[in-house]
């Protein structure tokens, strides 16, 4: 049963099985489609626990808990094997990746590259990277048809390239573009391997391919680290170019006065187009999608675009309140992290649990965004709980798109700001209209994208 009144628009999502699978049809969901394996007991109960073959596991959405895990006792709960072969495959010197005194010295180096005023002085190319492609639909002509999903996806690779290297990748855009939709491809799906606590030497099905991707990842910003290098060295400071990859290659750990390594600069360009890129791409995507559903919100939506827009474009983003809201709350109902994981270190408790070391915790915004005991209507498409007025309302801990404690997103002004500009820009020129027959349906794959994406008609306003 999804959770709305007869007045409400509910978006598509699946209907909760009344009992939990057994642990072969658990699998097959899960490698299938995750978010079909959440029974309804775990939309309603703080804390589940579960068996898997090596450890026992922990659905926790019980906000005291989620607290202890993310932000009292990080320590204690560090990422898993799953989540880091599904989220950071062949990332491995990232700030995704690393732990303990590693990952400190990167977080601390990389905060202040991530800073909301760094963020802000990033709305010009977030603005050229959505006239951009405004332009590209009016050159399709009157009633094109694209696929949103594929498209949004181009704008935040734009976005990622014009805001980290503001003098271009160099060689083949597509080609790289290609390279993207192929590492996104290869990883993302939970294994019979990964739930058995198979270790990552032994390698999954696509790992060849993914190595090769990888070395050309590598490749290719290795000579653009390479080039800038010789260009900062030679022009005067007024003269560098203002971009993530002058940050990052100036960026200094503020206790210790060290630098990232040019393999660590790598890892973490890397890191940022990964984590960034599909995960805003879907964000986008489906706020399109629910606007397109719910004329009154598209309105208003539009309305607040053409009245912005018109003023001067310095904290554009933060005057975008109701497009911020209706982003707010696509990443409720569709948050592109649909699961985070930890394993435990040492014994610890829960709630009235205990904890085994090495048990699995599950803290899965999805199911968590949708909890009956934290939202009301909780599968109704309703931005307004996101309005400055109604946020209040909000439990702690019941919103979670980005994580919290430690380890929450970097990325996470970056994108909304990012996200907030995009749609104000295409809104007030297109009406994005979904074709009668879309089969419109969330799939988790690394992140949760609309399964045969999202094939709409532009119609220009
Ligand atoms: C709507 C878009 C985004 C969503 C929903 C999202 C979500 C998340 C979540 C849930 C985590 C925490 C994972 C955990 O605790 O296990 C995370 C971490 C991270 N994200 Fe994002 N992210 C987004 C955009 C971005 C962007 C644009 C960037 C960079 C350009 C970025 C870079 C990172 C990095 C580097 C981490 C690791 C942080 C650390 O471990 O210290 N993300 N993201």
């Amino acid at each position: 049963m999804l959770h709305c009144r007869e007045s409400d628009y509910c978006p598509p999502a699946p209907h909760p099985p009344p009992n939990r699978l057994g642990f072969v049809e658990l699998l097959i969901k899960l490698r299938r489609n995750p978010l079909e394996c959440w029974s309804a007991d775990f939309f309603q109960e703080p804390i589940a626990k579960f068996r898997l073959p090596f450890a026992d596991a922990f659905l926790v959405h019980h906000p005291p808990a989620i607290k202890r895990v993310l932000i009292d006792n990080p320590k204690n709960y560090r990422k898993d094997p799953i989540q880091r072969r599904i989220l950071a495959s062949g990332l491995s010197e990232g700030l995704l990746s690393v732990e303990g005194e590693r990952w400190e010295l990167q977080r601390r180096i990389l905060a202040p590259v991530f800073a909301r005023r760094t963020v802000n002085s990033f709305t010009k190319p977030m603005i050229a990277a959505a006239n951009e492609l405004a332009a590209r639909w009016t050159r399709l002509g009157p009633g094109a048809v694209v696929d949103v999903a594929a498209e949004m996806a181009l704008v935040t690779l734009n976005v990622l390239a014009l805001t980290i290297f503001s003098d271009g990748i160099g060689g083949d855009f597509e080609e790289f573009r290609a390279a993207m939709k192929a590492y996104f491809s290869t990883i993302g799906r939970i294994g019979v391997l990964d739930l058995f606590g198979v270790p990552k030497f032994v390698p999954r099905p696509g790992y060849r391919r993914l190595r090769h991707t990888m070395a050309y990842f590598e490749g290719v910003i290795d000579t653009i680290i390479h080039r800038r290098d010789q260009r900062l060295a030679t022009v005067a400071a007024n003269d560098e170019p203002d971009d993530l990859l002058t940050l990052l290659l100036r960026s200094l750990d503020p206790s210790t006065g060290r630098q990232l390594s040019r393999a660590e600069v790598r890892s973490n360009i890397l890191t940022f187009l990964s984590a960034g890129h599909e995960t805003t791409a879907n964000t986008l995507a489906w706020s399109i999608f629910l606007l397109s559903q719910v004329p009154e919100w598209c309105s208003r939506v539009v309305e607040e675009a053409e009245r912005e827009l018109s003023n001067p474009a310095d904290d554009l983003a933060d005057r975008l309140i109701v497009t911020r809201a209706v982003i707010e709350e696509a990443l409720r109902l569709y948050p592109p992290i649909a699961a985070l994981s930890r394993g435990a270190v040492e014994a610890d408790k829960l709630g009235e649990m205990l904890v085994k070391p090495g048990s699995l915790i599950v803290i899965a915004p999805y199911v968590l965004h949708r909890h009956r005991e934290l939202w009301a209507r909780p599968d109704a498409f309703d931005p307004s709980r996101f309005l400055p007025e109604n946020r209040g309302e909000i439990p702690r801990f019941a919103y979670l798109p980005f994580g919290i404690g430690p380890r929450t997103c970097i990325g996470s002004s970056f994108a909304l700001q990012e996200a907030a500009i995009v749609l104000a820009v295409l809104s007030p020129q297109f009406e994005m209209r979904l074709l009668p027959h879309a089969d419109v349906w969330p799939l988790q794959r690394i992140t949760l994208r609309p399964a045969k994406g999202l094939p709409m008609r532009l119609i220009q306003r």
